[in-house]
């Protein structure tokens, strides 16, 4: 199963991503975490230090990777599909709480270009990667909506669009998903984050219903979750709390592809 993260900047994307690949990890599964944001981060909530994050070398300066990029150097045909455990073996670091991770990569210096080209090299690993049964390929992506253009996202299953109660996060969940309808993903869901009060509660029910989307969560405000982000440290599973609700929400996520989207997705 492929998942995507999305939403507004500061809405809780990456700890969501980092909870549900550490969930899965946990539960069994082989899991991929792509750090696709253009200011990764990802690697510190499954547990790396900073040194040790700064050390990744992102896909777009993966020379082997670039090349297999569509129409660069194979003429304008994509000749492999890739496994997990191909992309694990290779090209995916190993972290303390258990996901392999992958960093798309960034804009290294100001006036140093864009991030076309990691886009596109991640754009083509989703698209080519074989994902069985048993395996997991979350996306922490990018704030915002500029990706649904670029459509690096467009061959996931599921589109998890993160918001919490404030408009504005609520503005861009809804712009995402008029967006992500005239994509080929066919389950996008609303997910709310950091609900502290009943009427944040029913703000993101309204938000759901507006936008003719599931609600696919309520997680709530977690004093560890926001600690750990003032300590940049990883969220421990404390079992309650936001980790909780975020576990509940990968086993639904995983019950429901069990019928619909599970076993090879590649398209
Ligand atoms: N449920 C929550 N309760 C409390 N704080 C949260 C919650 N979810 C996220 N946060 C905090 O909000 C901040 C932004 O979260 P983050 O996952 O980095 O957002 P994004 O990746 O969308 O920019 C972090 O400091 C994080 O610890
Ligand atoms: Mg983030």
């Amino acid at each position: 199963m492929k998942i995507a993260v999305c939403g507004k900047g500061g809405v809780g994307k990456t700890n969501i991503a980092a909870s549900l690949a550490e969930h899965y990890a946990r539960t069994g599964h082989s899991v991929i975490a792509i750090d696709a944001d253009s200011s990764p981060n990802l690697a510190l909530s499954l547990g790396l230090s900073a040194d040790e994050a700064s050390r990744i070398m992102p896909v777009a300066d993966n020379e082997e990777l670039i090349r297999l990029k569509t129409g660069t150097d194979y003429s304008g045909v994509f000749r492999l599909t890739f496994t997990v455990d191909d992309i694990i073996s290779r090209f995916a670091v190993t972290t303390p709480a258990g996901p392999n991770l992958l960093v798309m990569g960034t804009v290294k210096a100001m006036g140093s270009g864009c991030t076309c080209p990691a886009h596109s090299v991640m754009k083509a690993i989703l698209r080519h990667l074989v994902v069985e049964r048993d395996e997991v390929v979350i996306l922490d992506m990018e704030a915002g909506i500029e990706h649904l253009g670029r459509g690096t996202a467009e061959h996931v299953d599921t589109l998890l669009v993160v918001s919490d109660a404030n408009w504005k996060s609520r503005e861009t969940a809804s712009a995402i998903i008029r967006l992500a309808r005239d994509s080929a993903i066919r389950d996008i869901r609303l997910a709310g984050n950091r609900i502290a009060t009943p009427l944040e509660e029913e703000i993101l029910r309204a938000c759901a219903v507006e936008n003719q989307v599931p609600l696919a969560c309520l997680i709530p405000y977690d004093r560890d979750v926001a600690d750990a982000g003032i300590s940049g440290e990883a969220v421990r599973n404390t079992g309650i709390g936001a980790p909780a609700a975020i576990a509940l929400l990968a086993d639904d996520l995983a019950g429901t592809g069990e019928n619909k989207s599970w076993g090879r997705s590649q398209q």
